[in-house]
């Protein structure tokens, strides 16, 4: 297995493109699915998880055609298997995407039962009741969801008990197809539900309410196909900046959505960073200094993605001061500071927060971490730490950062992949 070498130290400077956004690409390219017309996805990172879904669309007899600026057109007419299997489900959990699509579509569809993962117990009954209330019945059997509609789903209330992203946009996408009225409420608002929702209207939905939580869809007898770009991924962006920020650098990030990291940015600030904005550039500069620590609790959209959180936790190990990271929206995604710890950091957990103590100085270590965000925040620690870190299982981080050694590489660190 690969790994990455780190050697910390080097003040990162320079500039950056930022690529598209994985969280936005894979429900989108599930959405190619609720049509028999070709639809053209544009923008689409370069990454495991990618790659995992567009298999999973050729497994369902989708035929594809892969242009080389990173660019797929989907036929939705050739789909003829309706069936997520669990060899691909495993390996990525989104695979529960295709679900809403093909049985508003086919009304017919088993897709593998997404087991709990690294981060938390992740359960899809959400999903499930929502399909239920538009009439579908739902069977678990040999480890798969069922799921059967005679004829097109019916249009229903539907009040999720907790904000799910995945939830909403598999409610939202089997939405477009039923027949009458959709209202979800508590729908979540990310940044990547309005970029799947805008998918869907180019596609010809009748969706009102997009980034609010009451999300309202007329369903429609058909969808067409449509030409799309993906949005720029803000939790790499968001990435990028705490690394520069952790090593008293400056960055110029281009292709950005400033407003997307409005909360992000606020924290960056508070931790001692400069910050500029443009309509789709963000600037940080940290001139030399040491950050700020700070202190953040993660809620659902506009409040402070858990995608970031790791990342902030390695910040604040080297900050001033004592920072506090209470993680609400999944039980188990602190578990990062334990290996951050084997680095000298200094930090504790009461509960669902940690608690932790800058340090000036981490010391490089052979790391591992067991999900994408924490290990992505393993490399921060890393670039901040004297000596070598060896970051292990970084098939995590490549299902989430392009290419992220050439990245941070052009901004001036010390970092290269170890074949394994
Ligand atoms: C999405 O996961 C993202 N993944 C995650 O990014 C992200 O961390 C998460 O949203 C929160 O922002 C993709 O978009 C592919 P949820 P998702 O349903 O949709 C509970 C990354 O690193 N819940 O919003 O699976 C659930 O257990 C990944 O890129 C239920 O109880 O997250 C969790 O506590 C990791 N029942 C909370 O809701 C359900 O039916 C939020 O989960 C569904 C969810």
């Amino acid at each position: 297995m690969d790994s990455l070498l780190i050697h910390g130290g080097q003040t990162l400077v320079g500039q950056l493109r930022v690529s598209g956004a994985k969280n936005a690409a894979l429900p989108i390219l599930a959405a190619t699915l609720l049509t028999d017309a070709k639809t053209i996805v544009r923008n689409l990172p370069h990454l495991h998880d990618i790659t995992t879904m567009v298999e999973l669309l050729g497994s369902l007899g989708a035929e594809l055609m892969v242009d080389e600026k990173l660019g797929i057109e989907v036929n939705g007419a050739t789909v003829n298997k309706l069936r997520a299997p669990y060899e691909l489900v495993k390996t990525m959990r989104a695979s529960i995407l295709v679900l809403g699509p093909l049985l508003a579509r086919f009304g017919e569809v088993d897709v593998s039962f997404p087991g709990g993962c690294a981060i938390g117990s992740r359960p899809v009954d959400l999903h499930l009741k929502g399909l239920e209330a538009m009439g579908a019945e739902i069977r678990i059997e040999e480890g798969y969801i069922k799921a059967r509609r005679e004829g097109r789903l019916r249009g229903a209330e539907i009040t999720l008990e907790t904000v799910t992203v995945g939830g909403t946009e598999n409610l939202l996408m089997a939405a477009t197809l039923a027949e009458g009225k959709t209202v979800i409420r508590n729908a979540a608002r990310e940044p990547e539900v309005v970029d799947l929702a805008n998918c869907l209207c180019a596609m010809g939905a009748r969706i009102s309410g997009i980034g609010s939580s009451t999300l309202e869809i007329e369903g429609v007898a058909r969808l067409n196909g449509a030409d799309y770009t993906v949005m720029p991924d803000r939790i790499e962006a968001g990435t990028y900046l705490v690394a520069v920020a952790a090593t008293g650098g400056r960055v110029r990030l281009e292709g950005a959505v400033p407003h997307h990291l409005d909360i992000v940015l606020e924290k960056l600030r508070e931790a001692s960073a400069s910050i500029e904005i443009g309509s789709d550039w963000i600037e940080l500069d940290m001139q030399g200094r040491r950050p700020s620590a700070v202190a953040i609790t993660t809620g659902p959209y506009p409040g402070f993605p858990t995608d970031m959180q790791a990342q902030f936790t390695a910040l604040n190990t080297i900050a001033d001061g004592v920072g506090r990271v209470t993680e609400t929206v999944f039980e188990n995604r602190l578990v990062q500071t334990h290996e951050m710890n084997r680095m000298g950091a200094k930090i504790s957990i009461e509960g669902n927060m940690a608690i932790i103590v800058g340090t000036e100085k981490l010391k490089g270590a052979p790391v591992m971490a067991s999900d994408l965000r924490a290990s992505a925040s393993l490399v921060i620690a890393g670039l901040v730490a004297e000596g070598q870190t060896r970051v292990d299982r970084i098939y995590h981080i490549d299902r989430g950062y392009e290419c992220i050694e050439e990245k941070l590489q052009s901004l001036g660190a010390d970092i290269r992949r170890q074949p394994g």
